[in-house]
């Protein structure tokens, strides 16, 4: 049976460049996608920019844009990230569309014809400088608790304990500085609780195969409430200003809230899809409600272990209550860490993507190296550089490209690039037959048990390797008498050169497309491969396929060639000249003495010392490019300065916490300040 797949993947906030999080994302979702076509399925794979929501409009005004301008130039920078990975979306667009303003109107309505929505009014922080209502997180005061300063409006990063915001001693916004008042305004609420509405969800969640066990878990102990806490209606307005969406047939001028029409903004693109031409000229006919509406159709959501509520909660019941068909499978994937360092939005992300599309890195390696990482589990992945350059050097050059090199040769020197018949054969007996091979592989990518997929290929390209070897094909071609076995040999090496192609196809398009050249066969379908190339069957010379990761490589993606910028920020005095800087600046840097606890060669690093610094409240790690002028033995107990509240940097080595002071001049040397005697670690410097 032919099915009929709507996949998406979050839309990523419009208010950054991609990071490694969303490729990783993108890249699980296009590789199941290729394998659904591989396997003759119809599958649209769809995503857009969510545009709206506070943040991404105070980051527009900051950086002295109208919003609509703000966005849309984020959405300009995309294509080359997609491009660059080969992740091929049908169509991309964005939340802040006349599609998806019709759209969220609409559901919005249906929503209140359901009875689902009522208006309250509510009591909340307002920030009379900003004129505008404030979300927890940008009210800051004192805990109530323990009385820690500046914690967020909602919980105690100190203490732990989690309040409402009106609980802050002290209170002020973050935005501003003033002291926000309270002021109450009317809001829009969607009933959540509603006994049908829990109904429905319940039947929803529970439905077998639809949800992971985990997911699945965590969206029932949210919907059945755990000790007196129980499933809470939704606040779906916001007062303006905002960049939003407006709610629709009331006076006030109010807006959704911008977790309501972003899942929306799927179906958004998908209308866009169909409505630009787009979906006809893949083929399908239909418009985009009978798209939706057709018996069969799935939709799929790809999304990572952050969203699960909006998914599996408030988006099932928004579609469920406006008459649209709600989401077949919701696939949550975990985080994908650096060096095992959690990344977050404010903090930098280690591995920068189009920096490594800049430096030439191969797309494919990182393809294969998260493939061979990913599994059907909300568990979170590393990237770790050296287990990138060694999977990806001894998986896909030693053992899969090797194979395609090495046989290729003598059937090109020897035999006229001509395959010879290729029998089923003895000598690569103890392999599975070929469509078992495609059958439990096929699984595997069907359940997004990537890693599985390619362990169980490159256990198949290990033995070709084997059998290739023992065969000691290059002693062979030493006299013509053996030219019959080595033509076998070789052939049928090759040939499964191909069926590995076809199993990493979903991994690898750009590499399966050359070798499908060189093969001159097509590999399209899932099961091309099932039955060997004929006798005679003519291949093309062997152009290498891909190359190594090499170290230098790794070095300059975690710029290193930068690491001497940790110790000392060089203010030029040309530089310092024009950009002459007030008292208020120079407090924003928070200098602080610290002691050099402990000092440490760091393995590979030709410039860098690891030092582990006391600094009057706990210890940090810094990296600091003064290795050629300090022995480390000789530095530990020493004072220094440190830039306390440099934002961690994730290099290659690890994260460094702050930036410990140097001078330095034209010439050779590099000198470590210190203060005089009597100042203790945690001092400030000013
Ligand atoms: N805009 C919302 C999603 C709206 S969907 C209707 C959002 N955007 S996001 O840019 O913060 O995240 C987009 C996706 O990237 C989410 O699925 C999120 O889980 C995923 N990731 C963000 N950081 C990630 C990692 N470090 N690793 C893997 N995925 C991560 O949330
Ligand atoms: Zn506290």
């Amino acid at each position: 049976m032919r099915r009929r797949l709507f996949v998406t993947t979050a839309l990523p906030y419009a208010n950054g460049p991609f990071h490694i999080g969303h490729i990783m994302e993108y890249i699980q979702a296009d590789i199941w996608v290729r394998f659904q076509r591989m396997q003759g399925h119809e599958a649209h794979l769809i995503g857009a920019d969510d545009a709206h929501g506070a943040p991404i409009m105070l980051a527009a005004e900051k950086a002295g844009k109208p919003p609509e301008q703000f966005v849309a130039e984020i959405a300009r920078g995309r294509k080359q990230y997609l491009d660059g990975f080969h992740i091929e979306f049908d169509n991309w667009h964005s939340t802040h569309s006349k599609e998806n303003t019709e759209l969220s109107q609409d559901i919005y309505r249906k929503l209140v014809n359901a009875g689902l929505v009522y208006k309250e009014p509510i009591a909340q922080f307002f920030d009379p400088v900003k004129g505008m209502f404030l979300a927890d997180r940008y009210i800051k005061g004192e805990c109530p608790n323990c009385g820690a300063k500046d914690q967020y409006g909602d919980a105690c990063e100190n203490c732990g304990t989690v309040y409402s915001p009106t609980k802050l001693k002290n209170p002020y916004s973050t935005l501003s500085g003033a002291k926000p008042v309270l002021k109450s305004s009317e809001h829009h609420f969607f009933r959540l609780s509603d006994p049908k509405c829990k109904e429905f969800l319940r039947e929803w969640i529970n439905k077998p195969g639809r949800l992971q066990p985990q997911v699945a878990n965590k969206a029932k102990e949210w919907l059945e409430g755990k000790g007196d806490k129980t499933l809470a209606d939704w606040d779906i307005s916001r007062d303006p200003p905002y960049f939003g969406i407006r709610i629709p047939d009331i006076k006030e001028e109010k807006y959704l809230y911008v977790w309501l029409d972003a899942p929306i903004g799927y179906l958004a693109s998908l209308k866009n899809y169909f409505d630009s031409g787009k979906a006809r000229a893949k083929g399908e006919t239909r418009s985009f409600a009978e798209f939706l509406a057709a018996d069969g159709t799935e939709m799929i959501h790809f999304i990572g272990k952050d969203i699960i509520y909006f998914h599996t909660l408030f988006w099932p019941a928004m579609l469920q209550y406006s008459g649209y068909k709600t989401p077949d499978h919701v696939y949550v994937h975990g985080f994908i860490t650096v060096s095992g360092d959690k990344m977050s939005k404010s903090r930098g992300t280690g591995v920068d993507p189009l920096r490594y599309l800049e430096l030439g890195m191969n797309p494919e390696w990182l393809r294969y190296y998260i493939a061979a990482k990913l599994n059907a589990n909300v568990e979170d992945i590393d990237f770790d550089p050296d287990d990138f350059k060694a999977r990806v050097n001894s998986d896909l050059i030693g053992k899969f490209v090797n194979i395609a090199a090495r046989s290729s040769k003598f059937i090109s020197d020897r035999f006229d690039s001509r395959l010879a018949e290729i029998k089923r054969t003895q000598w690569l007996g103890d392999l599975p037959l070929r469509e078992d091979i495609l059958r439990s592989i096929g699984a595997h990518y069907e359940n997004r048990e990537f890693g599985k997929a390619v362990r169980d290929t490159m256990m198949i390209a290990d033995k070709v390797n084997r059998y290739f070897d023992s065969a000691q094909p290059w002693e062979l071609a030493k006299s013509q008498k053996n030219d019959t076995r080595l033509h076998e040999i070789c052939s049928e090496s090759l040939d499964y050169f191909r069926l590995l192609c076809s199993l990493l196809r979903p991994i690898l398009p750009h590499l399966v497309k050359q070798a499908e050249r060189f093969l001159n066969c097509e590999l399209q379908r899932w099961d091309s491969a099932t039955t060997p190339l004929p006798a005679g069957h003519k291949i093309n010379r062997y152009e290498h396929l891909m190359t190594r990761v090499e170290e230098k490589q790794l070095d300059a993606l975690f710029d290193l060639s930068k690491e001497t910028a940790m110790t000392a920020p060089q203010l030029s005095p040309a530089a310092a000249g024009d950009g002459v800087i007030s008292i208020d600046d120079f407090n924003k840097i928070d200098l602080r003495i610290a002691k050099i606890v402990k000092a440490e060669h760091v393995d590979g690093a030709d410039k860098l010392l690891k030092l582990t610094l006391d600094t009057g409240n706990g210890t940090r790690t810094v990296f600091a490019g003064i290795k050629s002028a300090y022995d480390p033995a000789k530095l530990e107990g020493r004072l220094t300065v440190m830039v306390a509240n440099l934002a961690p940097r994730k290099m290659k080595f690890g994260v460094s916490e702050g930036m410990v002071l140097a001078a330095s001049g034209d010439g050779p040397g590099v000198f470590l300040l210190s203060p005089d005697s009597g100042a203790q670690p945690g001092m400030r410097v000013k």
